[in-house]
């Protein structure tokens, strides 16, 4: 008899996160115990335009789960951008013969999707960025390592700030939006954040806190900036000058995209997933993988895109409130 399923692709695209592999493995095991072939893309799109494929096996995911990064490598692929590199891109899936392209990504990646989408290809998106920025889902892969990772970073920085009684900037990623840095602010027990989502920051208000915060009692401090709001390093310098508080500034960087996934990464990862391969198996087209209220759901594809949240600030303002 014919199988009604046969053959999906899968990628990795945009900066990495941990956890990426967990999903890789998931999608995988799922896939060949339902009998489905898996071919993998290397290197995000790219792999697309210059035919980079390997099949996957159940076996070939062995031993991965717990390594950050993607054995798929993942790229930025500025191909992608013009209609012409997106007609390519469909045609080099038609000839793959795929039946659907699970994209593993942030909001670009899955914006790529859709635009392989509207060239007749079939996507299933699964959320992976440290960022947290997509607004449809309320987890994507690899937010939960990249938080520890800065948390046991501002950590350290605890110490010896409070040992000189200093003040310490960190700046951690996030894109444009805050989640690291409010979630990194809450769990370091920071002083105060500087996010996008707040609009443009009045330094003199935050040395004032600082100074407020020094007359309480408080003999180090902590302020987390969001990548992009501002140089923290001609911050540390300002808030110095205005405080005369020794202020040194810490940019975390890349290292917040790797190291091993967490327990929850993995198995959010594995989750989505098993996700994906289920509702290929239940010829559900061009949608997005999603985590809400705990569940593992799913949204429509350009919905998805298009979705809209508001920022509330209550975690922010938990910061605040709990500074002293
Ligand atoms: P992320 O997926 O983490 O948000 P990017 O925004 O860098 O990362 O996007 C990753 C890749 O997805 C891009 O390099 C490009 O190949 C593809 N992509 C992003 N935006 C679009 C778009 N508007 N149209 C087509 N492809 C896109
Ligand atoms: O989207 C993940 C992310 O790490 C963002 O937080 C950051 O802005 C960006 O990627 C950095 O990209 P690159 O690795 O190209 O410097």
């Amino acid at each position: 008899m014919e199988k009604k399923y046969k053959k999906i692709g899968v990628l990795t695209s945009g900066g990495d996160a941990p956890g990426m592999n967990a999903v890789i493995r998931a999608v995988v095991r799922m896939a060949s115990t339902n009998g489905i072939e898996v071919i993998g893309i290397n290197k995000g799109y790219s792999g697309l335009f210059n035919k980079d494929f390997k099949p996957l096996t159940a076996k070939s995911v062995c031993d991965i789960i717990s390594r950050g990064g993607t054995i798929l490598k993942t790229a930025r692929c500025m191909e992608m951008m013009s209609l012409e590199g997106q007609i390519e891109a469909a045609t080099v899936c038609k000839d793959l013969d795929i039946d659907t392209l699970v994209v593993i990504g942030g909001d670009g990646s899955l914006t790529g999707g859709l635009k392989l989408k509207e060239q007749g290809i079939n996507i299933i998106g699964i959320p992976g960025t440290i960022d947290l920025d997509l607004k449809c889902s309320e987890y994507t892969i690899g937010f939960d390592t990249a938080v520890n990772t800065a948390v046991e970073a501002i950590d350290r920085l605890r110490d010896t700030s409070s040992s000189h009684e200093r003040c310490s900037i960190v700046e951690v990623m996030g894109r444009r939006a805050g989640h690291i840095a409010v979630w990194s602010g809450v769990a370091g027990g920071a002083d105060d954040v500087i996010i996008h989502e707040e609009g443009d920051v009045d330094i003199e208000e935050l040395a004032s806190k600082i100074r407020k915060n020094r007359l309480k009692g408080k003999e180090h401090n902590l302020i987390i900036v969001c990548e992009g709001m501002l140089d923290s390093q001609k911050l540390a310098e300002e808030l110095e000058q205005r405080t005369g508080v020794v202020t040194r500034a810490t940019i975390l960087g890349h290292l917040q995209r790797g190291g091993r996934p967490t327990a929850l990464d993995r198995v959010i990862a594995s989750r989505m997933g098993r996700k994906a391969v289920e509702l290929f198996m239940e010829d559900k087209k061009n949608v997005i993988v999603i985590y809400k209220s705990g569940n593992i759901n799913f949204i429509d594809l350009e919905k998805g895109i298009n979705f809209e949240n508001k920022y509330r600030g209550r975690l922010t303002e938990t910061v605040r409130i709990l500074s002293l």
